[in-house]
C-alpha cells in the first residue's frame, strides 16, 4: 500500500549513481525470474517473455540477461541521452529500454492485436519499476518519447526488435 501509494512519474534526477546491489535489485523487481520454471515478476501474453530489457549507464549500453542477473555490454560509452528526447535522460543514473523481440511472439505481424500485447507486455514490466522506486525512494519516469531509429542503431538491434518504452531511473534530485 505504501508503495502504490508512493507511485509518481519524476523527472528530476540527481546525478548520483545507484549502487549495483540497488541496481540488481531493480531488474529482478522489473523482470524477473521468480519461480523454477523460469516465469517472471511481470505476465505476458501467452508467456512469450518477449521483451528484453537494456540498461544505459555513464559507462556503456547493456542487454540484461535475466537468468545469469548479468549486464552485457552492447555499446561502449554514454548513452543515457540517445534515450530520449527530453532532456533528464542524460542526467539520471540510468534509462532501462523495453524491446521487443518480435520473433519471439505466435501472432502474424499483421495482427493489431499483437503490438497492444507487446505494450501491455513492456508496461507491467515499468510499473514493477514504479513501484520498486517508490519503495526505494528513487525517481523514475516511464517515456514513449525516444527517437527509436537512433537508438535502434545504438544498441545494435536487429530489424525484427522493437523499441517499446523507455524509463529513466535515477536518485531524486535534492
Ligand atoms: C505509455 C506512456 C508513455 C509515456 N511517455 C512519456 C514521455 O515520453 N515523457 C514523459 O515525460 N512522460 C511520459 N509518460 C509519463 C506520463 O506523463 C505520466 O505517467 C502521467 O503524466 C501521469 O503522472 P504519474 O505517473 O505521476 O501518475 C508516459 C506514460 C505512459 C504510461
Amino acid at each position: 500500500m505504501s508503495a502504490l501509494k508512493a507511485r509518481s512519474s519524476s523527472r528530476e534526477f540527481g546525478a548520483d549513481p545507484i549502487p549495483p546491489q540497488t541496481l540488481s535489485n531493480l531488474l529482478w523487481a522489473a523482470w524477473g525470474i521468480n519461480r523454477p520454471d523460469g516465469r517472471r515478476t511481470a505476465p505476458s501474453a501467452s508467456n512469450r517473455q518477449e521483451i528484453d530489457v537494456y540498461v544505459t549507464l555513464p559507462a556503456g549500453a547493456y542487454l540484461w540477461d535475466a537468468k545469469a542477473n548479468v549486464l552485457n555490454p552492447v555499446a561502449p560509452g554514454d548513452h543515457r541521452a540517445a534515450t530520449g528526447t527530453q532532456p533528464f535522460p542524460a542526467a539520471a543514473a540510468l534509462n532501462l529500454v523495453y524491446v521487443a523481440d518480435m520473433t519471439k511472439l505466435n501472432r502474424p505481424a499483421t495482427d493489431p492485436q499483437q503490438m497492444l500485447n507487446v505494450g501491455a507486455d513492456a508496461g507491467f514490466i515499468a510499473e514493477n519499476v514504479y513501484l520498486f522506486c517508490a519503495s526505494e525512494g528513487l525517481a523514475t519516469v516511464v517515456r514513449a518519447s525516444v527517437d527509436k531509429a537512433a537508438l535502434a542503431k545504438i544498441l545494435q538491434l536487429r530489424e525484427t526488435q522493437v523499441i517499446v518504452l523507455a524509463q529513466t531511473v535515477g536518485v531524486p534530485k535534492k
